[in-house]
């Protein structure tokens, strides 16, 4: 089966094609990954500090068919070799999340195809399946650390479809964290990855950070106040006139500190409670280095594996739609397209059942 994956439900434009048979046969899953095309908005973005949904969603109409053509030349694939197609359902921007549906809906009547509605993070939490290194394939059940810029979550993975919720910020996600933070050292947005930039060079020790619900017995997690205790260290180097790149880098460093020791101590303690011996990292956050080098000397000083997803895959993209949706179509969890179904989308949508 060769399924077309869409993902247009934020600021990307990602479309793939992936072939099932290699996954099939028990062949390694990322030998699937026939070609893929992605389009980032985030320049398009940065004028505003953030996503503004409105030119999001006009930029997706713009760039899918153009990528569509991108992906079948890669693929070296006509739209006729295509057996089902996936696409985000939800969550994400309503107007963002149309773009996708209207185009899934509408292509796969014209082909007569199947069409898959995905789930955003379901995407995310089975992208590490797709690595081409590491540790084998992860057993079911797993637990996945799901950290993005909308998402923080711990699931506990029991099979395709069947995830249980076992704890999840009760306020910022640990993407909107970095690049919130980010913003008040005058990094631009996103600036997740260049606040993880900007640590690497700062001195430990200089500022100690909170370690939001760190003892709270419970694997949820609390990030707003994080970002407002560096909200008034940068006031009071302001007011000292302290604020200079050293300063920047200290508290860079202090921050990464933090969030990591709290995420890497429920990932732990999430592992400990279910008894499971893989953890999953997913989602944005998870191409960060400093959080990759920590869950992996905590989990393999057990004797544990972790298991990330390709760098490449960590952010949105089509691919991860594609593959969500090659094994969910074997499940024989389909639907027929609808062009009324272009509607159904949900921009709010719990993952776990
Ligand atoms: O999963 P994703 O592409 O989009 C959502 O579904 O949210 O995640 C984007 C988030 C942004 O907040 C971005 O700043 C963060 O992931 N991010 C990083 C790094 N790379 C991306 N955060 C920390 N370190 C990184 N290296
Ligand atoms: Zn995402």
């Amino acid at each position: 089966m060769i399924v077309l994956g869409i993902e247009t439900s934020c600021d990307e434009t990602g479309l793939a094609l992936y072939d099932s048979r290699p996954w099939e046969q028990g062949q390694p899953a990322h030998l699937g990954i026939l070609g893929q095309a992605l389009h980032s908005q985030i320049e398009m973005h940065q004028d505003y500090g953030g996503v503004v949904p409105e030119l999001a969603s006009r930029d997706h109409i713009r760039r899918v068919i153009p990528l569509l053509n991108k992906t079948l030349k890669e693929s070296h694939c006509s739209l006729e070799a295509i057996d089902a197609i996936a696409y985000t359902q939800g969550p994400g921007l309503a107007g963002a999340l149309l773009v996708g549906s209207a185009f899934a809906n509408a292509l796969a009547s014209s082909l007569k195809k199947p069409i898959i509605g995905v789930h955003h993070l379901e995407g995310h939490l089975l992208s590490p399946l797709l690595a081409k290194e590491g540790p084998p394939h992860p057993e079911f059940p797993f637990v996945a650390l799901l950290v993005s810029g909308g998402h923080t979550q711990l699931m506990l993975v029991k099979g395709i479809g069947q995830y249980e919720l076992l704890g999840e910020t009760v306020d910022d996600a640990a993407g909107e964290a970095f690049d919130k933070t980010a913003k008040l050292l005058g990094l631009d947005y996103p600036g997740g990855a260049a606040l993880s930039k900007l640590a690497e060079g700062g001195q430990r020790g200089r500022f100690e950070l909170p370690r939001p619900m760190l003892h709270s017995g419970d694997l949820d997690f609390s990030f707003s106040g994080l970002k407002t205790a560096v909200l008034n260290q940068v006031k009071k180097a302001e007011a000292n006139n302290t604020l200079n790149e050293n300063f920047r880098q200290d508290i860079a460093f202090a921050f990464v500190e933090s969030l990591v020791e709290v995420i890497t101590h429920k990932a732990m303690s999430a592992l400990d409670k279910t008894g499971c011996r893989d953890l999953v990292l997913a989602g944005g956050v998870g191409a960060n280095r400093q959080l990759r080098a920590a869950l992996t000397g905590m989990v393999n000083k057990k004797g544990w594996a972790v298991h990330y997803p390709p760098l490449e895959l960590c952010t949105d993209n089509g691919v991860m739609i594609a593959f969500a949706g090659a094994l969910r179509l074997l499940q024989k969890e389909f639907s027929p397209p609808d062009l009324q179904g272009s509607f159904d989308i949900k921009p709010r949508w719990e993952l776990s059942s």
